[in-house]
């Protein structure tokens, strides 16, 4: 399977196309890899890094081997809904420090919790990195990973969030990071416009 063949198998059972967003395919044997390259290509060394409190252990090795930091926001509020206030909170803070902010959200069925966010969620979290990106000073890089995507109840369905990365801004890149069977020397960012 090759790149196209890779991002096809995610994307050609949606309706839309991503035209006009940068995405990259992180073609690495495993997730961490990906996340690896990410936080290393898409963010300065001291800079900081923004995930969930609940997270898989390795983004902070990530972080230290790479010279980050990590910080967390609160994944969750009682209704176990997406806590946004923390999240806006956050990104705020970090764009007024830094000019590139990785982001990594791990969804869905998210490890530990199972949580998996929304349709109405993805697009408050999308509102709200546009809106910081108006500063094109900024770029903001989200890291989805998306290891238990297969483990979903519809995994066809659990990539419809996708298509709400169609009309994204230049200075918003968006990484989907997920385990693959084979392994790709580089990493391939394309236009996805044309080849879909
Ligand atoms: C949330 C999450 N991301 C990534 C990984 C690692 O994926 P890989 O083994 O492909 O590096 C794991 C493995 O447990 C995980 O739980």
């Amino acid at each position: 399977m090759d790149c196209l063949a890779f991002w096809r198998s995610h994307l050609n059972i949606l309706s839309g196309t991503l035209a006009g967003c940068l995405c990259t395919c992180s073609c690495q044997r495993r997730r961490a890899g990906a996340i690896s390259n990410v936080v290393w290509n898409y963010s300065n060394v001291g800079d900081t890094i923004l995930t969930h409190d609940w997270y898989w252990t390795p983004y902070s090795t990530i972080c230290k081997e790479t010279g980050r930091y990590l910080e967390t926001f609160d994944l969750l509020y009682e209704e176990m809904k997406f806590n946004l206030n923390s999240f806006s909170s956050k990104v705020k803070n970090l764009l007024a420090k830094q000019d590139y902010l990785v982001i990594i959200l791990n969804s869905p069925n998210h490890n530990p919790t199972g949580y998996s966010i929304s349709d109405s969620e993805w697009d408050e979290i999308i509102d709200l990195i546009v809106e910081e990106a108006k500063d094109l000073t900024k770029t903001i890089t989200l890291v989805i990973d998306i290891a238990y995507i297969d483990y979903t109840k519809d995994p066809v369905s659990a990539r419809s969030f996708m298509e709400k990365f169609g009309t994204l801004p230049s200075n918003i890149v968006i990484e989907l990071a997920r385990k693959t069977t084979w392994a790709c020397p580089v990493d391939v960012r394309a236009s996805l416009k044309g080849i879909l």
